[in-house]
C-alpha cells in the first residue's frame, strides 16, 4: 500500500486526484485550511474504497501551515510516496491592482511550499530509492502573465531542474501545466470567465487520468491536452509583444465580488 500527500484537496484539480488515487488503493493525506470540508472529503473516499485517509488541516501562506506538512513528509514511520503539490489560487486584478500582501502569500504558496515540500518529501523518497512529485504549474507558466504566470514558470523551471538532478535515484518529479479547467479557481478569485471559449476548458477528472499517464511515462513537464500542445508549440513562435496583448487580457475579466 502506498501514500499520496495533495495539498489542496478540497476542491477542483486536487479533489480530482484524491479521487482518482483513492480509487486505485492508494491511502491518502490531504491538504488544505477547511478541515470540516476535509474530514467530509475523507469519509467519503475512506467508505468508498476502503483507504486510510488522513486530514492535514495548514494554510500554506503561513510558516505553521507550512512546517506542519514538511514534519509530515519528513516522517519516517509513514513515507509518502506521491507528493501532489496542488494548492493555489489566482489574485483578483492585474499588476499594481493587487496589494503586495497578497501578491506575497501567492508566492509563499506557489514558491516557498512548493519548494520546501518538495524537498521535504523527497529526502526520504531518494533514500529509499523511489517515490514521485506531481508539482501542479500551469500554461500560464509559458506566456507573461503577472505574478501568477511568474511563479507558475518558477514551478516548470525548478521541477524540472529538479528531475533532472535526481535522474537515476528512483524519484520522479513532473510538472503539470493544465489549460483553464472547471474548477472553483475562476469563482474564488472573482474572475468572470464568458470570455473563455468552451473548447478551452478541460475536466479535472480527465486531466488527473492524463497527468498520471504521463507521470507513469517519466515525463518531467506534462501539457495534459492536444489543444493545449498545439496551442504552446504556436506560443513558442509568436512574438512576445503580441503574445503579452493577448494573454494579459485572457480568463481575466473580473465579476463584480
Ligand atoms: N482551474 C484552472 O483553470 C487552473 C489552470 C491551471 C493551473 N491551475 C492550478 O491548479 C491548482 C489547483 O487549482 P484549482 O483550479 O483546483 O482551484 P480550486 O478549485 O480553487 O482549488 C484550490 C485548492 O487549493 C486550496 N488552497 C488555496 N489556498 C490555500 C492555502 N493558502 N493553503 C492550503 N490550501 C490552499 C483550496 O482549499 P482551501 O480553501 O480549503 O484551503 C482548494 O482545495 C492551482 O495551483 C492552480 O494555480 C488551475
Amino acid at each position: 500500500m502506498t501514500t499520496a500527500l495533495i495539498t489542496g484537496a478540497t476542491a477542483g484539480i486536487g479533489a480530482a486526484f484524491a479521487r482518482r488515487l483513492a480509487r486505485d488503493g492508494h491511502d491518502l493525506v490531504l491538504v488544505a485550511r477547511d478541515g470540516k470540508r476535509l474530514r467530509e472529503q475523507a469519509t467519503e473516499l475512506h467508505d468508498r474504497h476502503g483507504v486510510e485517509v488522513d486530514v492535514l488541516v495548514a494554510d500554506l501562506s503561513t510558516e505553521d501551515g507550512i512546517a506542519a506538512v514538511e514534519s509530515r513528509l519528513a516522517e519516517p514511520r509513514k513515507p509518502v510516496d506521491l507528493l501532489v503539490n496542488n494548492a493555489g489560487f489566482a489574485n483578483k486584478g492585474r499588476y499594481l491592482d493587487v496589494s503586495m500582501a497578497d501578491e506575497l502569500k501567492m508566492l509563499k504558496v506557489h514558491i516557498e511550499a512548493v519548494l520546501r515540500l518538495t524537498s521535504a518529501a523527497t529526502e526520504g523518497m531518494r533514500e529509499r530509492g523511489r517515490g514521485g512529485v506531481v508539482n501542479v504549474a500551469s500554461v500560464a507558466a509559458f506566456v507573461p502573465r503577472g505574478t501568477y504566470g511568474a511563479s507558475k514558470a518558477w514551478i516548470a523551471q525548478f521541477t524540472q531542474g529538479a528531475a533532472r538532478d535526481l535522474a537515476g535515484s528512483g524519484v520522479r518529479l513532473m510538472a503539470l501545466c493544465p489549460g483553464f479547467v472547471r474548477t472553483e479557481f475562476h469563482q474564488r478569485a472573482g474572475m468572470g470567465t464568458d470570455n473563455i471559449p468552451g473548447w478551452l476548458w478541460l475536466d479535472a477528472d480527465k486531466l488527473v487520468t492524463a497527468a498520471l499517464a504521463d507521470l507513469a511515462r517519466g515525463k518531467t513537464l506534462s501539457i495534459p491536452d492536444p489543444r493545449y500542445k498545439a496551442l504552446m508549440g504556436v506560443v513558442k513562435l509568436a512574438p512576445r509583444g503580441l503574445l503579452g496583448g493577448v494573454t494579459s487580457r485572457t480568463g481575466r475579466k473580473y465579476g463584480p465580488k
